[in-house]
């Protein structure tokens, strides 16, 4: 029987491109999406992965979505936190709502989502938990306080809870990924863009489909002595420890 996986923001950008890889790899994929319905519908109707609606930085909401994926997909034993947003500005000029907004649905969401999974991951003895974190996570990014906060705050969430998991058959890892050919940032300035992809050793954005065969190591049995793992994928934009 083929594991299930559950890819958050799956149906648009990196997501997609994940949801997509983990399916081709053999596993039952189930999509989570918030907004784009036209867009979602879109990419069922292509790729043949159900896709589930709800807001990740809601407890409730998620609770009730997993429920519904595991009644309809099974268990699940691949859990990908991809889902997340910008809303850039100068620290001086943010109000609470860029803030809080990106705070709520890039971190607060890694609670809302993990937390329903992990009791059937331990009771099964098995799981991977993968979680999107970015290059401005490590770095740091003008415009970004509120988007490095957050994915900074993954990188703690992932070392914590895989030593909590580690006795369990649970990896957790999360992985960096640098500017990626998506409309996230093609919403970047123009010229702002121009600026950072010549800051860019491999001289070019990345592709999505480079960070979705990554995640499918993660996400395979062969990764099982991985966790706690921070991995960068960049271009050589930012050489960090990991
Ligand atoms: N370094 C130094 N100064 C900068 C600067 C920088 N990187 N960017 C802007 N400035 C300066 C400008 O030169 C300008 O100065 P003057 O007024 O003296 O001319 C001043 O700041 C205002 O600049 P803008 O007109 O650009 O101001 P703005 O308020 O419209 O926008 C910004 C500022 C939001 C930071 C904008 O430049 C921006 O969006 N930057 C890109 C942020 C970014 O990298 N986002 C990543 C999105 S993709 C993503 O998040 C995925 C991932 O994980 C990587």
């Amino acid at each position: 029987m083929s594991k299930v996986a559950l890819v958050t923001g799956g149906t648009r950008g990196i997501g997609a491109a994940i949801a997509t890889g983990l399916k081709i790899a053999g596993f039952d994929v189930a999509a989570n999406f918030a907004g784009n319905v036209e867009k979602a519908h879109a990419f069922r109707d292509e790729t043949g992965i159900p896709v589930f609606k709800w807001d990740v930085s809601d407890v409730k909401a998620s609770a009730e979505g997993i429920a519904a994926v595991e009644r309809e997909v099974g268990p699940i034993s691949v859990l990908v936190n991809n889902a997340g947003i910008t809303r850039d500005g100068w620290f001086h000029k943010m109000d609470y709502d860029a803030w809080s907004a990106v705070l709520r649905t890039n971190l607060d969401s890694l609670y809302a989502v993990t937390r329903p999974v992990i009791e059937g991951m331990r009771e099964r003895g098995f799981g991977r938990i993968i979680n999107i974190s970015s290059i401005n996570g490590q770095k740091g990014q003008i415009g970004q306080v509120n988007y490095s906060a957050s994915k900074a705050g993954i990188i703690g969430f992932t070392k914590a809870l895989a030593l909590e998991s580690a006795r369990k058959g649970i990896t957790v890892n999360c992985i960096c990924p640098g500017y990626v050919d998506t409309d996230m940032v093609q919403a970047v300035p123009e010229k702002v863009l121009e600026g950072i992809i010549a800051g860019i050793p491999a001289g070019r954005l990345g592709q999505a489909s480079e960070i979705a065969a990554l995640v499918n190591y993660l996400a395979s049995d062969a990764s099982g002595f991985m966790t706690g793992s921070v991995l960068t994928i960049n271009g050589g934009q930012y050489l960090a420890n990991g």
